[in-house]
């Protein structure tokens, strides 16, 4: 076994490829699993530009439990991130088998295989698990803290929810589970070479990479989704992270799994809000272009404030986000600037 060895599930997309970076920062190895749905592979050769290293890949997709016991008990990694799945709201919503079969259907086949090989001599299983704030449903006040109420408004958050209930279930059923639970709130920015970042396909369902594309002529303008919101501009406010935060922030989750080994349950977020207006201002000074919006209906399922208490995760972790909104647009910019079409560019 190789004491420093980390499975990323999913590890080729816009978390996992940062949390990557990340880790051979912290002297781990990581190993890529990913059936690149939602990913390109040029991904691993700009991680080997960044990181000097060359990851090593394996291709296939986790609902296929007896290939991922395979992969564990060739690589034998003392701890596994799951990020694999999908995670678009809107589309959860027009199909939400998907959402149930892979989500669902993803999670339980790599905790069956990471029982299995545990049981077959491994290491005791060491879990990280990518969930979301939105699993605080439309939170009664802001900041949140991890024990506000829980809810769901779309099929995506419900597969968050649910997998968050599996993991309980699991950790009370064999107590030699490590499990870090991480509740990501509104990752944003790229890594500052400016050869990973997000990319999403089609139109972006999300403002930071929607704003970059309208900043650098792709589109022609923002679409404000509400101006009439209980907030200072009347705009959304969110919790907006850097990316690389986050991706130290899942180090700092496997470094505390791996030496005192209690489990956990984090907020992964700044603990301030910015509204969407604010957001559009940094996004003009990071790019010195302007970004034209207009305002319009809100968007269902949105709410109005969601900001992260994040004092828990300083507490157990030791972890706090660092970036500001400027730094998190100027990496942003970097990224979209220097790939207008993505990694198919
Ligand atoms: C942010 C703000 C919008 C686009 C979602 C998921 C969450 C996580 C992050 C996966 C809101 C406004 C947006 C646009 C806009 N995803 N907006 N025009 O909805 O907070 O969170 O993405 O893990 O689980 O729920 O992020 O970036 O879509 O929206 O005005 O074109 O920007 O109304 O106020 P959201 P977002």
């Amino acid at each position: 076994m190789n004491h420093k060895t980390i499975l990323l599930t999913g590890g080729a997309g816009y978390i996992g490829s940062h949390t990557a970076v990340a880790l051979i920062e912290a002297g781990f190895e990581p190993v890529i699993l990913d059936n690149f749905a939602n990913s390109h592979p040029v991904v691993l050769e700009r991680l080997k530009q960044i990181t000097g290293r060359t990851m090593a890949l394996e291709r296939g997709d986790v609902l296929d439990q007896a290939w991922v016991l395979e992969v564990l008990q060739r690589h034998r990694p003392v701890g596994v991130v799951h990020f694999a799945g999908d995670k678009a709201v809107g589309e959860s919503v027009a199909d939400p088998l998907k959402y149930y079969r892979n989500n669902l259907g993803g999670a339980t086949s790599l905790l069956q295989a990471m029982g299995d090989a545990a049981q077959a001599g491994g290491p005791a299983p060491t879990l990280v698990f990518s969930s979301s704030a939105t699993v605080y449903g439309d939170p009664a006040r802001v900041p949140i803290t991890e024990d506000f109420p829980r809810s769901h408004t779309n099929p995506y958050g419900h597969t968050k929810l649910v997998i968050e209930d599996m993991l309980t279930a699991l950790r009370h059923a064999q107590p030699q589970w490590r499990i870090g639970t991480l509740r990501y709130f509104n990752p944003v920015g790229a890594h500052p070479s400016g050869l990973i970042g997000e990319d999403p396909a089609g139109i972006p369902n999300n403002l930071m990479p929607y704003v970059a594309q309208v900043a650098v002529g792709v589109r022609e303008q923002l679409g404000v989704f509400g101006g009439d919101y209980p907030t200072p501009d009347g705009t959304g406010v969110r919790d907006f992270i850097h990316v690389m935060d986050l991706a130290r922030g899942h180090v700092a989750a496997l470094q505390a799994l791996l030496g005192q080994g209690e489990s956990f349950t984090v907020n992964l977020g700044t603990g301030r809000g910015h509204s969407v207006l604010e957001v559009v201002a940094a996004f003009e000074r990071a790019s010195g272009r302007p970004v034209p919006y207009r305002i319009g209906p809100r968007r269902a399922g949105d709410v109005a404030q969601c900001w992260a208490d994040a004092s828990l995760a300083q507490r157990l972790l030791g972890w706090q986000a660092r970036h500001t909104l400027d730094e998190m647009c100027a990496d942003a910019w970097r990224w979209q600037h220097q790939n207008p079409r993505g990694y198919r560019s």
